[in-house]
């Protein structure tokens, strides 16, 4: 199945549609599932999945990783992905080049952040076949070095900063955190779509950043709703499953041999060498050249004997 092309992003202008960031085949693979088909991958991958304090820290080839697990996972979408910090400012040559790594991992499109300051190499970009997506207002790459993540209020500057991504050629517009009134004049007077995250429901589109969505992320902006709380989720589902592991219960629900429950007892309620003890005069009691420790000094066990206690599936030690 062919998947969708810019030009059908673009004829979707002045039709809500939604938009949402992935960054592996899994997730990708959900949000086609869901009905999405444009998928970014955006360079938030470095805050939610890489743990990084910024975008800036992201590399092109991250970026050609995540990217590529993304077009993996979907079959239809449209997988726009992000040029990172530095990938294409030096130069219309670099940012060509760059788009072209990522178009060669399979994007169906790049995005790239700024306005009147970048419409050149979105037009080279675009000289290139290569369809662009801009992204005005916040540009989180830089923010932190000047103006900060708050709203943009300076209406002059971005009604310049969108016509002049519009002239150069972007397929469609990103605005971050834009003033929802001048988002609407944006809306109004451009021909192509507006993808708006924390600008306002008159954008054509939003866009999420997935893991603000699924409920994943510490400390999501204000304008970011959760419709899941996966956090939570697969915290309680990781503590039932040590619990299961430490009542001697093993993930299929077979009930664990007597050895092994007595293990698992040891295990969840003595101290590490008392357990070591106690495993290896259940299994090997004459056997094995091991003397058990007569303290539960920690000083008198060895590695081995501390990973030993853990053990607990009744498999042999
Ligand atoms: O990197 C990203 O996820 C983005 C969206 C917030 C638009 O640029």
């Amino acid at each position: 199945m062919a998947r969708t092309r810019a030009s059908t992003i673009r004829a979707r202008k002045g039709r809500p549609f939604a938009t949402i960031t992935a960054y592996d085949a899994a997730f990708g693979r959900a949000a086609e599932n869901a009905g999405i088909d444009l998928i970014l991958v955006g360079d938030s991958l470095g805050n939610v999945v890489l743990g990084y304090a910024s975008t800036a820290s992201v590399t092109l080839e991250d970026m050609e990783r995540h990217g590529a697990a993304v077009v993996r996972g979907t079959n239809r979408a449209h997988v726009a992905i992000d040029l990172p910090f530095m990938s294409y400012e030096p130069s219309n040559e670099e940012a060509i080049r760059s788009a072209g790594r990522l178009i060669r991992v399979g994007a169906s499109s790049v995005k790239l952040e700024g306005g009147v300051e970048r419409a050149e190499r979105i037009a080279a970009i675009v000289g290139a076949n290569i369809p662009v997506i801009a992204h005005i207002g916040v540009t989180p790459q830089t923010a932190s070095l000047d103006e900060g993540f708050g709203r943009r209020t300076d209406r002059e500057r971005l009604l310049a900063d969108a016509d002049a991504v519009a002239a150069a050629g972007a397929f469609a517009v990103v605005l971050e955190n834009v003033d929802p009134a001048i988002a609407r004049v944006i809306t109004a007077r451009l021909a192509i779509p507006t993808i708006g995250i924390g600008s306002g429901a008159d954008c054509d589109a939003q866009i999420l950043v997935l893991y603000d969505l699924l409920g994943l992320t510490v400390d999501p902006p204000p304008f970011a709703k959760p419709y899941a709380d996966l956090g939570a989720l697969a915290t309680a589902a990781i503590r039932r499953y040590a619990d299961d592991v430490a009542a001697g219960r093993d993930q299929t629900g077979t009930p664990l041999t007597s050895r092994a429950r007595a293990n698992a007892t040891a295990a969840a309620t003595a101290p590490i060498a008392e357990v070591c003890a106690a495993d290896v005069s259940i299994e090997t009691p004459v056997k094995r050249p091991f003397t058990a420790p007569k303290t539960t000094s920690a000083a008198k066990v060895t590695i081995a004997d501390q990973i030993r206690p853990r053990c607990v599936d009744g498999s042999t030690m």
